[in-house]
């Protein structure tokens, strides 16, 4: 077949160096411009990426891989809280919302809890399963925009491990205060990055701790600072939330430890980490750091395998803080 015209090559296309595809960084491989959907999407470096709303909203992967590494992370975190889906002291509760759900899986738990609640999930990425218990359902939102939820409308808010995702903490806190029914809680959920160990074991070049380090590093580069425990208690007392307590658990990295419950988060927070790192890591090295893809490869490799190694004994701890809303 002949074709009078032909289709020019995208110069910054032919600038980039020879032996990369376009699963490297920096490559427009936005399907933008073919729909108005939720459904938009850029590859890079062989993980798929949300892009809706900009390519800085979300650093995090949402393909299937990460939403596997979600659900096994879910299953970690009801096994270091003792199986616990939250710590607030809820009584009943009639309206649940948890933002940044991503496959919704506390959503649907939480809703198999309280069958007499609504629970409703939001997510700025259309990840979540269609077959859910008919007291739970989903919405597309971005929680960092004006709620279109009424006042005092929710008996629990619950936001887990979605730090990578706010970027004005004051806001996301008033929305959440203003949403919560009187005497109703928030509750936030995080992992600390504040890789630790009780023996000595971590050296500085820790591979771990390494990692975490330029993770934090990024955050800080975007404005975006990751939050420890204190920043997350100042942020619901300032709000004027009341009784705000926090609590503390280890999460030990491969089954060091002796506790039969703690070698299990280890082994599970193991087989996490083959995907963790790189789905952490790499959009934040690459497109905040500016650092090339093999050096952004290499920071989250041996972070796994310095997690791989039996000589060290280093946690994660996971923290969580709630607080009422006054009557
Ligand atoms: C690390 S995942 C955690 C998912 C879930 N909370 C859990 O613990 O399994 C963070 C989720 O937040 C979502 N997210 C990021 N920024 C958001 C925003 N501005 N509004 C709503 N969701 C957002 C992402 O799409 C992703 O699904």
């Amino acid at each position: 077949m002949q074709f009078e015209e032909t289709i020019e090559v995208d110069p910054s296309v032919l600038e980039k160096p020879e032996n990369e595809d376009y699963t490297s960084s920096g490559y427009d491989t936005s399907t933008k411009s073919l729909t108005s959907s939720y459904n938009e999407y850029i590859v890079e470096n062989g993980r798929r990426y949300h892009s809706y709303y900009g390519t800085e909203k979300y650093l995090m992967p949402t393909d299937e891989k990460e939403q596997e590494r979600l659900d096994l992370q879910h299953a970690i975190f009801r096994l270091v809280w003792n199986d616990k889906l939250h710590e607030a002291p809820l009584t009943e509760p009639h309206r649940i919302l948890d933002i940044g759900t991503g496959t919704g899986i506390w959503a649907i738990e939480m809703a198999e809890k309280y069958p007499m609640a609504e629970v409703i999930g939001t997510d700025i990425s259309p990840i979540q399963p269609c077959w859910v218990p008919p007291n739970c359902r989903f919405e597309i939102d971005d929680a960092m925009q004006d709620w279109t939820f009424r006042d005092n409308f929710f008996d629990f808010i619950h936001a887990r491990t979605f730090s990578s995702g706010v970027s004005d903490w004051e806001h996301l806190i008033s929305e959440m205060k203003r949403c919560t029914v009187p005497g109703g809680y928030v509750e936030l959920c995080e992992q600390s990055l504040v890789t630790d160990c009780d023996d000595g074991t971590m050296k500085p070049d820790h591979g771990i701790k390494v990692f975490t380090e330029h993770m934090r590093d990024a955050m800080r580069k975007m404005g975006r600072p990751w939050p420890d425990l204190a920043f997350l208690k100042n942020l619901l007392e300032n709000a004027g939330f009341e009784g705000v307590t926090a609590a503390v658990a280890k999460e030990p990295m491969g089954p060091w430890a002796k506790d039969p419950r703690l070698k299990r988060v280890g082994s599970m927070s193991l087989l996490n980490g083959e995907t963790a790192f790189e789905s952490y890591g790499m959009a934040l090295f690459t497109r905040i750091l500016g650092m090339d893809v093999e050096k952004a490869r290499k920071i989250c490799e041996n972070g796994l395998l310095a997690a791989r190694n039996k000589n060290y004994h280093v946690y994660d701890p996971s923290i969580r803080v709630y607080g009422r809303k006054p009557i």
